[in-house]
């Protein structure tokens, strides 16, 4: 099978590639990423060397550039984990969330339209359901609770979800959709919560926590995302979506302060700062369908997911360091683009 993962150099798809490798070894897999900020090859290093492994540049909103790659790689499978993912980004510039999450799903689906696929997986989150109140604890998202988002960022990727059913009903498009609650774990972009934490924490710098730092998130290790993702790609109903997630809500202060005692800092070096702009209150998933019906359940647990997080970024300081100095961007020409000896594909 060729299984295209598209945002294959962020933090979630370059996970889910070393995952399929290993667990699909007879499947070629082909990473289509634009190499955003958010995108960095050197996460890639270990995939380059499996001969089951490509690598094509490109952007999913540029429709000649994926039908190309469509008509090249002739994909069996597309997963889309391709998108702008930070919600303070979203809040600052709206306008290249909808580009990429919304434009660049729909140039995805035409080209599933047009050259056929057998499944077209859309990677989506628990975002789009909004939030949840913090003194209502009995209160979970199931899959049909309703879309009501808060950020451009969430309101750009249910109107992706919209898509993707919208097609499937209309065209008959083979789809799925999973949407995952907080994912954390290796090769995290240190712009988010848990990585920012610990990477500043080690340069002994202030830990900004959001408003009161009560706000929860229910927190998933990423390589349980990735199984539940290949589970639905296996066994999973189309024109179906499934809910990914594993009851491990956390307030974010909580958080802060588990990595701080892992990694022997004070409190003091938390600093509470201005509240993020609509910031939603509490996520929470309900998981029931994808146990029942898939048989999935997340196998790590919160204190040895951080733990094993934490001893990620102290044996991969080089990966984030080069994020910081932002020498990783120019990565890509330095390592690969004028070696011809890889087998880079690049439109
Ligand atoms: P990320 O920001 O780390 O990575 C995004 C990747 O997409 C990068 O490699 C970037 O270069 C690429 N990309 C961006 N725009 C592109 C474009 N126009 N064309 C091709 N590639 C492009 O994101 P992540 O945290 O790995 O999230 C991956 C997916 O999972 C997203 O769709 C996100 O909405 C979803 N998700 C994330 C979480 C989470 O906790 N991080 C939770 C649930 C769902
Ligand atoms: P983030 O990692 O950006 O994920 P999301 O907003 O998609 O859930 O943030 C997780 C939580 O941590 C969220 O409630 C905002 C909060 N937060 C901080 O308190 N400080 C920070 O510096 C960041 C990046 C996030």
């Amino acid at each position: 099978m060729n299984i295209v993962v598209t945002g294959g150099a962020g933090f979630i798809g370059s996970n889910f590639i070393y995952y399929m490798l290993e667990n699909r070894p007879k499947d070629k897999i082909i990473c289509f990423d634009k190499l955003t900020y958010a995108g960095n090859m050197a996460t890639l290093d270990e995939a380059v060397k499996n001969e089951n492994f490509k690598f094509i540049r490109g952007d999913i909103a540029d429709r000649k550039t994926v039908y190309h790659m469509f008509e090249t790689e002739k994909p069996d499978v597309i997963v889309n984990f391709a998108a702008e993912s930070h919600v303070d980004r979203s809040i600052e510039n709206p306008e290249i969330f909808l580009q990429t999450n919304v434009i660049g799903t729909s140039v995805l689906l035409d080209a599933c339209r047009k050259y056929g696929i057998d499944r077209y997986h859309q990677v989506s989150t628990d975002e789009v359901y909004g939030d949840l109140p913090l003194d209502r604890p009995d209160l979970f998202f199931t899959e049909k609770t309703n879309l009501h988002t808060s950020s451009p960022y969430s309101a750009s990727k249910a109107s992706a979800d919209l898509l993707v059913m919208a097609y499937h009903r209309t065209y008959k498009v083979p789809t799925t959709i999973s949407r995952c609650s907080n994912n954390y774990g290796p090769f995290h972009f240190p712009e988010k919560l848990i990585p920012l934490m610990i990477i500043n924490a080690l340069g002994n710098k202030k830990l900004p926590v959001y408003g009161d730092g009560l706000n929860v998130r229910d927190w998933l290790y990423v390589e349980d995302h990735c199984a539940a993702i290949n589970l639905i790609l296996q066994n999973g109903k189309v024109g179906e979506v499934y809910n990914i997630g594993g009851h491990n809500e956390k307030a974010n202060i909580d958080v802060v302060k588990t990595i701080l005692k892992q990694l022997g800092k004070g409190e003091d070096m938390i600093e509470y700062v201005t509240d993020r702009k609509g910031h939603d209150r509490r996520y929470a998933i309900d998981p029931t369908k994808i146990h029942e019906e898939l048989g999935w359940l997340p196998a790590t647990k919160f204190e040895d997911g951080i733990k094993a997080t934490i001893q990620w970024y102290l044996d991969n300081r080089k990966w984030w360091e080069e994020i910081i100095s932002g020498e990783y961007q120019d990565y890509y020409e330095r390592m690969y683009e004028k070696n011809p000896a890889l087998e880079y594909a690049r439109v």
